[in-house]
């Protein structure tokens, strides 16, 4: 392989292209954790912060759901299926899915359930998946498929429709199984459905899930993740099970504390909205170079270029960014809530200097 380097006059963006977990928090939500910093508040949740932000839950969803906060994403999906299931149930999902490939088979160790993992070219779920699955109920041979977990946006940037939620639902529930979204991305989705509480509704609640994982940290929190029992029946064990998961913050307050700022005045949707931005911006600015094989606009904050070797690690090694797929050179850059123009120009001068168009 040839080596190239970029221009040492380059300078590299300031916020990397990588990931929306490498994104820093928003001022407002380190403003709520300074304000939520002064005194004692009762611990386990026993405080006004938790108390204000599971209301603020409720009016979100225009409902009386349950809301339990958790630490990380990976503990709240986990935490989330174990009021899902009984013995020799099992979990339905795509084989892109979070909780099948990145959470180190901690839904498996967890929860001593196996996972059903269908092949999906998108990373979706269609209600002809767990059409495929009837066999298995009612035979004593065969675990019993009992939660079916999506991911909104998906893990390859894909989206549900609402409407497509909903069919999912349908067929879920015909089929005496429940559903449970993982909304690590969820601020993306929103952004990209409509940007209004109403959008949101739409396809989680009104569509008929049943249990959500409210996810923040990828958009604008420091670190807290949110479990919402949409379906309420659902969360009769919750709280012990909760901390039975591990998931228990002694110092709650500092969790709820930043889902208040995230929620007020909207602006989990807001800053779902800038990084969504962001990923169309880049896409615009490099869709003419026919190279990168762009096909499509992204539909939430990511995009997948198709990238020559030599090209990659040039590129990589001046503004790092994850490989996607080795055998196709595809590579993703994902944006978050926190990059600037500038840094989009930047990347692009950068990937512009190795492939002139
Ligand atoms: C789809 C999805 N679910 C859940 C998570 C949460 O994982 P973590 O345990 O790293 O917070 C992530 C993080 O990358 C994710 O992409």
């Amino acid at each position: 392989m040839s080596s190239l380097v970029l221009p040492a006059h380059l300078e590299p963006p300031t916020r990397l292209l990588s990931s929306d977990n490498a994104s820093g928090a928003h001022p407002l939500v380190l403003q709520a954790l300074t304000d939520a910093n002064s005194g004692h508040a009762l611990a386990y949740g026993n405080d006004r912060y938790t108390h204000n932000a599971e209301t603020a839950f409720s009016e979100l969803f225009d409902a009386d759901v349950i809301t339990r906060f958790a630490f990380g994403g990976t503990g709240a999906n986990v935490m989330a299926l174990a009021n899902m299931l009984q013995p020799a149930e099992a979990v339905v999902c795509s084989s892109w899915s979070h909780i099948a490939v990145d959470e180190a088979g901690a839904p498996e160790r967890f929860l001593g359930a196996k996972l059903i993992d269908l092949p999906s070219a998108d990373a979706k779920l269609r209600p002809s998946d767990l059409h495929s699955l009837e066999h298995l109920f009612g035979s004593e041979h065969h675990v019993q498929p009992r939660v079916v977990s999506i991911t909104q946006a998906t893990e390859l940037g894909t989206l549900y429709t609402a409407q497509e939620v909903k069919d999912l639902c349908a067929a879920a529930h015909d089929m005496n199984m429940l559903v449970h979204m993982d909304g690590a991305r969820i601020c993306n989705a929103v952004g990209a459905l409509g940007g209004s509480r109403e959008a949101l509704r739409s396809f989680t609640i009104d569509a008929g899930v049943d249990v959500l994982t409210f996810g923040g940290t990828k958009t604008g929190l420091v670190f807290g993740e949110a479990v919402v029992f949409l379906n309420t029946a659902l969360a009769s064990r919750s709280l012990y099970i909760r901390k039975q998961s591990t998931q228990l913050y002694s110092k709650m307050r500092y969790i709820s504390a930043q889902y208040l700022a995230f929620l007020q005045d909207d602006l989990f949707i807001k800053l779902g909205c800038a990084s969504n931005a962001a990923a169309q911006s880049l896409y615009d600015q490099v869709r003419h170079i026919k190279s990168l094989n762009l096909t499509a606009p992204p539909v939430v904050n990511s995009i997948y270029p198709v990238l020559e070797p030599a090209v990659h690690k040039a590129l990589q090694d001046w503004s790092f960014y994850w490989d996607w797929d080795a055998k196709t050179n595809q590579v993703r850059w994902m944006t978050a809530w926190d990059v600037e123009d500038s840094d989009i120009s930047r990347f692009v001068q950068g990937v512009q200097a190795l492939l002139p168009s």
